[in-house]
């Protein structure tokens, strides 16, 4: 156990010890915001939350996450002598206290606004997404290396979170005995339908839902499929987190977006929040929520495939005994 220091816990009472800070605090502790974002939940000038935020990044409980031009603002992991702060913070979060409270509500909004940004984008383009798709993707790499991640053997329960016209479902149709798709927009779906009718597909349906509240029992599934779906989410932790509780023991996780890149235009023109996710990412909120990380695979693009980005597979697991220990950063990607 780490020894507690007097000056480093002062310095960390002292910066959350500020109202304006805590509340910033008791955000962070729903997931990553942006300054801009914080500015419009908290009703104050930029400025003064940039102050505030280098305060708490000094004291060293923010992280500040630089991508593109954007920059993404989180809680830092709490040492074993800040368990105080953090219990205050989990208690905070779902307190009714009216400051606290309305603070929840305007960040509901925030992040309502963004998903219906993305919700249009895909309203728009979902007759062409197919085509969209391989625009950025090495596709055919990638749904092969996928496969062969998973394995032929066959499963019960394959469930594909933002399921977009169905391609996974259709992908991994000789794998499972039920597979269920789940997308927010409704246009997607619908392509989504008449696409796995035309490949014969009669084993998976699809539901209009989000996938942060899915109505489906927990412990029910034996593969999580998330393809290109995180790097539009306001909150991708939690996202990993929720979907977990779907997972039977032993169940898998596979998820597969960008690595980190900087095509910044893929936030003003495709409705992307994230530019990829790196590797040391994805561990974290896998381990976070008691997850393993299996493998990851890198996939870059060919040099005929030019403006294609490179794509990175992770195969999560949760542990049968809750007692299997997660496998070290080294061993995984050895
Ligand atoms: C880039 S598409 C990927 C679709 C599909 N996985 C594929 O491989 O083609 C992302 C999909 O995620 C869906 N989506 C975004 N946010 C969502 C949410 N909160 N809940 C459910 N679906 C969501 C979008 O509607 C869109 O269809």
């Amino acid at each position: 156990m780490s020894e507690a220091s007097l000056d480093h816990t002062l310095r960390i009472f002292r910066a959350v010890g500020e109202e304006t800070r805590l509340r910033i605090m008791v955000l962070l502790a729903r997931g990553e915001l942006t300054v801009t974002e914080l500015t419009q939940i908290l009703g104050q000038s930029q400025p003064r939350v940039s102050r505030h935020i280098k305060i708490l990044a000094e004291a060293g409980v923010v992280e500040r996450y630089p991508e593109g031009a954007w920059v993404f603002y989180r809680l830092q992991d709490m040492k074993p002598e800040m368990a105080v702060l953090e219990k205050s913070l989990a208690l905070l979060k779902s307190s009714s206290d009216l400051i606290i409270a309305r603070d929840r509500e305007r960040l509901e909004q925030v992040r309502r606004a963004r998903a219906e940004l993305a919700a249009s984008y895909f309203q728009e383009s979902a007759a062409e997404w197919d085509s969209l798709r391989r625009l950025h993707l090495p596709e055919s790499d990638v749904e092969q290396a996928m496969r062969d991640m998973l394995g032929t053997t066959r499963v019960e329960q394959f469930v594909d979170l933002g399921t977009g016209t169905g391609r996974m479902l259709i992908v991994f149709q000789d794998i499972y005995a039920q597979g269920v798709g789940f997308d927010l927009s409704r246009e997607m779906l619908a392509v989504a339908r008449a696409r796995l009718e035309e490949a014969g597909v009669t084993h998976a349906r699809i539901r209009q839902s989000d996938l942060f509240s899915l109505p489906l029992e927990s412990g029910t599934a034996d593969i999580v499929c998330i393809h290109q779906v995180l790097h539009f989410l306001s909150d991708p932790a939690t996202a990993i987190s929720s979907a977990k509780t779907l997972l039977k023991p032993g169940g898998r996780m596979l998820v597969a977006d960008f690595a980190s890149h900087e095509l910044e235009f893929l936030r003003e023109n495709h409705a992307h929040r994230r530019l990829g996710f790196s590797d040391a990412e994805v561990q974290g909120w896998a381990q976070g929520c008691g997850l393993d990380l299996v493998r990851s695979q890198t996939l870059a693009p060919g040099k005929s495939e030019k403006g294609k980005l490179t794509v990175k597979l992770w195969l999560l697991s949760l542990p049968q005994d809750k007692k299997v220990k997660s496998r070290r950063k080294a061993d995984i990607h050895a």
